[in-house]
């Protein structure tokens, strides 16, 4: 296993049904890289993700590979043991009836949720780390509570919750604050920077400019299916980087080290 490397891809096609998105992908990012990825709706940023989480795979051609963690071929019960992920699609694949307990341990199983704790047999090692991530993140109080009477906030802490159990080395993050009010996405920005710290890379995908932190060593844009700029964050995001990457007039402020943008026109 390599030991350089979450994922190399060389000349890969990856498809969203009959649909390419990438063609030709060359992209490497290293294991222990937090990258931020930035691009217009349908540009191809979720696609990213899932293929570095295998729920999707590339299309098969000669001299064409996508190794992720260094290995082309992965049982993906155990990747998906080492990458947590958030996002709305899993999001919304939960029951809004399943508690906050459920949604933390069904990250033990990579399953969508655990269907009445009673059918599994919960560990008491599962339990105390299920115990020690709640008290992280504040969440104890929602242990019995659904989804469906929590706020945004506190549901996107649970799967955040859920993401972590197996203490993965990767956090992938398809734009994690949506539909958090400003104190919460603050507060969720900052408990990824205190897991930074941890030592997990943070894969983070976002339309939100001011969530680039410094704890975000690169930015790659994406504009349908293609890179248009990679880099250190000061170099990528530029006026003119982001009005080509969005195709329209970008202007930027820079605020504290925080980059506002604004439309130009
Ligand atoms: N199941 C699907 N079948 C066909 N095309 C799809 C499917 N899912 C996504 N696509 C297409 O693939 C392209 C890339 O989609 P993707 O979800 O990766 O975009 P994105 O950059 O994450 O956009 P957004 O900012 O809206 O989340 C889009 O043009 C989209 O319409
Ligand atoms: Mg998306």
């Amino acid at each position: 296993m390599s030991l350089e490397n979450l994922f190399e891809a060389h000349q890969v096609d990856l498809y969203r049904d009959q649909y390419q998105v990438f063609k030709d992908l060359n992209l490497t990012i290293k294991k222990k890289e937090s990258v931020a990825i930035l691009g217009a709706n349908g540009s191809g940023k979720t696609t990213l993700l899932k293929a570095i989480n295998r729920e999707i795979y590339p299309a098969s051609k000669p001299n064409s590979w996508l190794k992720i963690y260094g290995k082309v071929n992965w049982d993906v019960w155990q990747l998906r043991s080492m990458i947590g992920n958030v996002s709305d699609d899993l999001h919304l694949a939960y029951n809004p009836q399943t508690i906050g307990m459920e949604v933390i341990l069904s990250g033990f199983y990579s399953s969508i949720g655990v269907h009445g704790l009673m059918q599994y047999k919960i560990t008491d090692h599962q339990l105390k780390k299920t115990q020690d991530i709640m008290r992280l993140l504040s969440l104890m109080d929602l242990m019995r509570k659904p989804l469906s009477k929590m706020s945004m906030g506190q549901q996107r802490r649970c799967l955040l919750g859920r993401a972590l159990v197996n203490n993965p080395q990767t956090l992938l993050l398809d734009e994690p604050t949506t539909g958090l009010d400003l104190a919460s996405t603050f507060k969720y920005l900052k408990l990824l920077s205190n897991l930074k710290k941890k030592g997990h890379n943070i894969i983070l995908v976002t339309h939100n400019l001011h969530e680039i932190s410094d704890d975000i060593d690169r930015v790659i844009l994406l504009n349908k299916g293609k890179i248009i700029a990679d880099g250190p964050k000061d170099e990528i995001i530029t006026e003119e980087n982001l009005s080509r990457t969005y195709e329209i007039d970008v202007g930027l402020s820079i605020i504290q080290g925080k980059y506002l943008p604004y439309a130009k026109t």
